[in-house]
């Protein structure tokens, strides 16, 4: 049994793989939490009560006894007015204009699956406790849902606030989740970044007060990822706890650590609440999104594999996890706007017959005149002058050389010069009465509205219903600004950057429902919108617009602090700037992701292909690994001189290592790998050496590996299971 409920000492025990969550209703009916980490046995945990200084003692309403005060214990869901000075989760407004807010327990049922959200993405599940909170002084009731998996290390927490009252209540704070963490000797983890350098890894130790991260950009953004660890002091990437948060969101959000006057620790987060009020009316409720909590007492690398199996196992779409992706060649990186159909053809040519197997069409095909940012966008109608008088075209090419095709939209955005603009200017986010912000020459789509996401769907449905299409790159090229819909009257406009989200969502199950058989990759900038929401829909992302071999990994490593490598979409590109970067290193890094092409493959020379067609089948060897297997990170590109990704199948048959030098310097021409996750006993065969090694050699002693003598160096090596 997973979830077990002690109804003497009303005590909750959820037990997951590798991990217990505790927590009981207090004498007073507050839900306290009790512990989260390793698996313990249900012993009576006591009261909950923890010690520490805190300021003059506050009692809960009513109760004038220091027995009776919130301070005294770790929230489940933390609250403010009534006595609790710790960061709340939830504030509303009341019709006397008050905010007191006071959430006890009222009852607990256990579901044998766990329930969707309405219009919002969340991994599936089994048995999900949900307990009911509620003020009954107010009216307002908070429903706790939780649940745990015997195959991923994490919980699942979200919250739904319920209007309980006769009048409308107003949140103005409506986050997912607290979570007590004990003692406050913790660093945070967290991954920020911009355009082009996404996901950088940032350590910096707790200290009393609140440390937040958070987007307020309408989307998830590439600035700061709605993901956040603690790692008690001491540790490292293999050893030591790690409890990790990652938003299943993908608007603007807050995530935050407090160090807390008890000498315990605080986490909470969700949508984010500067800027949000929502009105609430009799029996209506707010769904808050769901937060994915992982544990792991091997490192960081344990919770990042937690991470990964919690998504593979029960957020990407199921048909995308274990089959093989497509292996793609995009004409971005060669073409931008200017091209031609004889052009297309020649780099679909170039590519064809080397393992390559999806032609994509980037942007700059629809409209009648998109050749540049300033002008088309939001027209989804081909240009069938510049492709050669119909998409038909290069699409019947492409499918003649036995490769799938497929094109690029962005669906959520239009230019001012644009037919859709014209003709529905309303349609774009703005006030009427003030000129928009521009973000590359665009505006967004009010995707609040019912009416403009069934134009938009009406249009790329429209193209996909026409063309032989088989998969689609969805782009999302700004931040939303100008949040205002004429959609909703004025004591509504505070619920637009939650509304965006979820009209995102609906547009999602507008289009990619309704387009079962069409593979949809996500992307924003490059990786500005990688979230575990936009998993639920794209199983790949586009990682970034930086194709650079180096930047990439440390693009990929700061990437797979949460996500798999599966939902990274990682290009071989032509060397940026001059870096002459060795063509094997490119595609060594490329395949660490859904790999594929982004290059001008019209020049391909004979050599060129059979190079490409060799590089293929070494992925093609280690794609199931990239897939299904455990990683795990043994150098780390923001420390060191070196980068290495292991990955291990879960049977511990099969690894692939790739390493990788920046800078060669003498005399590092060869560097001890000491490998990790293989299994002891098993003797193991090393692809290109004559003597196999156990797994206990491997990981104890290790493997000397040599690297090509210029920068940006990478070495290979994979490892086979010799059954004896
Ligand atoms: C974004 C994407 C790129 C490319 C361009 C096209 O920048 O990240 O891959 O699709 O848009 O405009």
């Amino acid at each position: 049994m997973s979830i077990y409920y002690n109804s003497e000492s009303c005590t909750f025990f959820l037990d997951g793989k590798n991990l217990t969550y505790a927590m009981k209703v207090s004498e007073s009916g507050y839900l306290a939490h009790l512990y989260f980490g390793a698996p313990i046995a249900h012993d009576d945990l006591g009261s909950g009560r923890i010690t520490g200084r805190d300021a003059i003692p506050t009692s809960m309403p009513g109760q004038d006894s220091p027995k009776y005060n919130y301070t005294h214990y770790l929230p489940e869901l933390s609250f403010f007015g009534t006595g609790d000075f710790r960061e709340p989760a939830i504030q509303i407004q009341n019709p006397l204009g008050d905010r007191l807010c006071d959430l006890l327990y009222r009852s607990h049922e256990i579901l044998p699956k766990k329930p969707a959200i309405t219009g919002m993405p969340s991994l599936d599940g089994g048995e999900t406790l949900v307990i009911h909170l509620a003020d009954l002084a107010c009216g307002f009731g908070a429903d706790l849902y939780y649940t745990v998996y015997d195959d991923a290390s994490v919980i699942t927490r979200r919250a739904s606030f319920v209007n309980l009252s006769k009048e409308p209540k107003r949140l103005t704070r409506a986050y997912s989740f607290s979570l007590g963490l004990a003692g406050n000797d913790y660093d945070i983890l967290s991954l920020y970044g911009g355009w082009s350098a996404e996901r950088n890894l940032e350590r910096t130790p707790l200290h009393h007060g609140v440390f937040s991260i958070d987007s307020k950009r309408g989307s998830s953004s590439s600035t700061l990822n709605p993901f956040m660890a603690l790692l008690p002091e001491g540790t490292t990437e293999e050893h030591g706890n790690a409890y990790g948060v990652n938003l299943v969101y993908s608007s603007s959000f807050v995530l935050k650590a407090e160090g807390l006057p008890s000498g315990d620790t605080l986490l909470t987060g969700g949508v984010q609440d500067f800027d949000f009020c929502w009105k609430l009316d009799p029996g209506e409720s707010f769904e808050a999104p769901e937060v994915v909590i992982a544990y792991s007492d091997k490192g960081i690398g344990g919770m990042s594999r937690a991470f990964h199996d919690a998504y593979r196992n029960h957020l990407i779409p199921k048909k995308a996890v274990r089959a093989s992706r497509p292996i793609v060649i995009n004409n971005w990186e060669a073409t931008s706007f200017s091209f031609d159909l004889e052009k297309l053809k020649a780099i679909a040519d170039g590519i064809s017959g080397t393992g390559v197997d999806t032609f994509v069409l980037d942007d700059g095909w629809f409209s009648n005149h998109r050749e540049d940012e300033y002008s088309g966008m939001g027209d989804w109608f081909p240009n069938d002058q510049k492709l050669g008088g119909s998409l038909k075209n290069i699409i019947d090419f492409v499918h003649a050389r036995g490769m799938k095709f497929g094109i690029w939209f962005e669906p959520e955005s239009c230019n001012e010069d644009s037919e859709t603009y014209r003709t529905h200017p309303d349609y774009a986010i703005g006030h009427p009465d003030r000129p928009r912000c521009y973000s590359r020459h665009e505006f967004l789509m009010d995707l609040t509205r019912k009416e403009v996401r069934e134009y938009i769907a009406d249009a790329i449905n429209g193209i996909l219903r026409d063309y032989e299409i088989d998969y689609v790159k969805w782009d999302f090229n700004r931040s939303v600004t100008d949040m205002y819909s004429i959609g909703r009257d004025s004591e509504r406009q505070a619920e637009f950057a939650h509304r965006y989200a979820l009209g995102l969502y609906d547009l999602c199950d507008r289009i990619i429902g309704a387009n079962p058989d069409v593979f949809f990759e996500g992307c924003a900038s490059g990786g500005a919108r990688f979230d575990p929401a936009m998993l639920f829909y794209f199983p790949q992302i586009w990682t970034s617009d930086n194709t650079d071999a180096d930047a990439r990994t440390r693009i990929q490593y700061g990437t797979s602090l949460a996500y798999p490598l599966s939902s990274m979409s990682c290009h071989v590109s032509s060397p940026h700037d001059g870096n002459p970067t060795a063509t094997k290193t490119r595609a060594d890094i490329a395949h660490l992701g859904a790999t594929g092409y982004e290059l001008d493959s019209s020049e391909f020379t004979d050599e060129d292909r059979a190079t490409a067609k060799e590089h293929i089948i070494e992925y093609k060897k280690m794609e199931e690994l990239v897939l299904l297997g455990d990683l795990y990170r043994l150098d780390d590109p923001f420390g060191s001189n070196f980068f290495s990704f292991l990955l291990v199948s879960k049977d511990k048959s099969r690894a692939h290592l790739t390493l990788y030098r920046k800078s060669y310097r003498e005399p590092a021409e060869t560097k001890r790998v000491r490998f990790c996750g293989l299994d002891p006993q098993k003797l193991y065969e090393i692809e290109g050496r004559e003597t196999p090694l156990h797994g206990s050699t491997l990981m104890n002693r290790g493997l000397m590996l040599s690297l090509p003598a210029h920068d940006c160096a990478t070495v290979t090596c994979h490892l086979t299971e010799i059954y004896q």
